[in-house]
């Protein structure tokens, strides 16, 4: 399941290096990234487009380290951001604004003016209220604000409730009816640009269907805004195609790009896409070692030096992300708990793993590319972990640990 992260006789290694030799230079938790596994995710998605007109806008929220966010620039790739730290992270990895989407539900003053300034591609707008202060600011600052109308479909996507966002219950996303009703009243916004409609349903995904049933209902939209002279020139379709943590079956990235053409062939507009897991969630790691073994009567614990801090999703929509021994066959076989240091019981990794462990081993938490950096924190006053990219037999280090003296350095006393 993961080609860039092989063993060679019992030894663990990602593309040519072994994992422990980084793990001796750079010490644990650290992430992994293969620069070969998004290199390739990226070119799937870019040529099962084949001939037609398109931009792949990756969320920057997956993963926004500035080292990824140039490689995927350099291969062509826009970006959906939904702040201003977003923004200004693509702009500082030579990202180009002009391939950029601005999506989310409260967009404030300060980072609209930030994207008008930069001349992003367009605004995905999510409320009414959100519109008319944009066309404020627009007006304000002499400019034209490109929009889309982020439509909510009322479609269910079938995966975590967490992440689901595309149902009539959600906060995102405006219900088509009003949106139609919105577009065709665009004279009473003379500083927007009405250049596109726009849609996301959720994440994780792991059915074509939800996505079908979208494209329909949006190309019905785009239907009616035609019949009123309304030019739109873009249809983005959102991110969401899930990856393979555990036993999932998944359509390939291929077939989910071939199910969006065959869905929109009948029009003319260009297809975007805001993928952010399916482009880094397996090309990614967190590798730890093992602090301690502990044997209670109840359970076999293995204490881990990477905690919820690092990788948060165990813990917060109870994750499921696979375990590897970096050695294998090494201890005997039990049933594990493989636990971090943070004082909660919902710090955990995985539950319930059968492996051989001993003292001072490293374990590699697979699929950990998406929403693992990019989610962590500082609990427990816990220094983040580097980040590190592999390139054939090179290694990168794209982000060095934290220090102890950054977790408080914007600090001070009463004087
Ligand atoms: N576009 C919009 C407007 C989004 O809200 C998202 C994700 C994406 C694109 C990218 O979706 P993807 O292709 O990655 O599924 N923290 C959660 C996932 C939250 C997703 C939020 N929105 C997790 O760890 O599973």
């Amino acid at each position: 399941g993961f080609p860039e992260f092989i063993y060679y006789d019992d030894e663990l290694f990602v593309e040519s290096v072994p994992l422990k030799q980084i793990a001796e230079k750079f010490g644990t938790p650290c992430y992994v990234y293969s620069r070969s596994a998004l290199t390739k995710a990226y070119q799937e998605f870019d040529t099962a487009f084949v001939n037609r007109d398109h931009l792949i806008c990756f969320a920057v929220k997956a993963n926004s380290n500035i080292a990824i966010l140039n490689l995927f620039a350099q291969l062509g790739s826009g970006f959906d951001i939904v702040s201003g730290g977003e923004l200004q992270r693509v702009l500082k990895a030579g990202g180009d604004p002009g391939k950029t989407v601005f999506s989310g539900v409260g967009k404030s003053i300060y980072e609209m003016r930030m994207a008008l300034e930069e001349n992003i591609l367009c605004f995905n707008v999510e409320s009414e209220a959100e519109l008319i202060a944009l066309n404020k600011i627009a007006k304000d600052m002499d400019k034209l604000a490109p929009v889309s109308l982020r439509i909510n479909p009322d479609v269910d996507a079938k995966t975590h409730p967490y992440i689901s966002t595309g149902l009539k219950e959600n906060k995102f996303g405006i219900p088509a009816r009003e949106a139609e009703r919105i577009y065709k009243s665009a004279h009473l916004y003379p500083n927007i640009r009405f250049i596109g409609l726009d849609c996301h349903i959720g994440s994780q995904l792991t059915e074509l269907e939800p996505f079908t049933q979208t494209s329909k209902k949006m190309l019905h939209l785009l239907d009616s805004l035609q019949a009123q002279n309304l030019e739109i020139e873009h249809l983005d379709l959102g991110g969401g195609l899930g990856i393979r943590y555990n036993e999932e079956i998944l359509p390939s990235i291929s077939d989910y790009v071939s199910a969006l053409c065959i869905n929109t062939h009948q029009i003319k507009q260009r297809l975007l896409i805001e993928p952010g897991r399916s482009l880094v969630g397996n090309a990614g790691i967190l590798l730890t070692r093992i602090e301690y073994l502990k044997h209670t009567p109840a359970r076999n614990f293995a204490i881990v030096d990477a905690a919820m801090n690092d990788l948060m999703r165990p813990a917060l929509y109870d994750a499921y992300h696979e375990i590897l021994p970096v050695h294998k066959n090494s201890g005997e076989i039990k049933d594990y708990q493989i636990v971090g240091p943070v004082c909660e019981t919902g710090d955990f990794l995985g539950h319930d793993r059968r492996i051989g462990l001993i003292n001072g081993d490293l374990l590699a938490i697979m699929s950990a590319g998406a929403y693992g950096m990019s989610m962590s924190s500082n609990y427990n006053s816990r220094p983040r972990a580097a980040e590190i990219m592999v390139d054939k037999d090179t290694i990168h280090i794209i982000r060095q640990r934290e220090t102890i003296d950054q977790l408080f350095s914007n600090e001070k006393i009463l004087s």
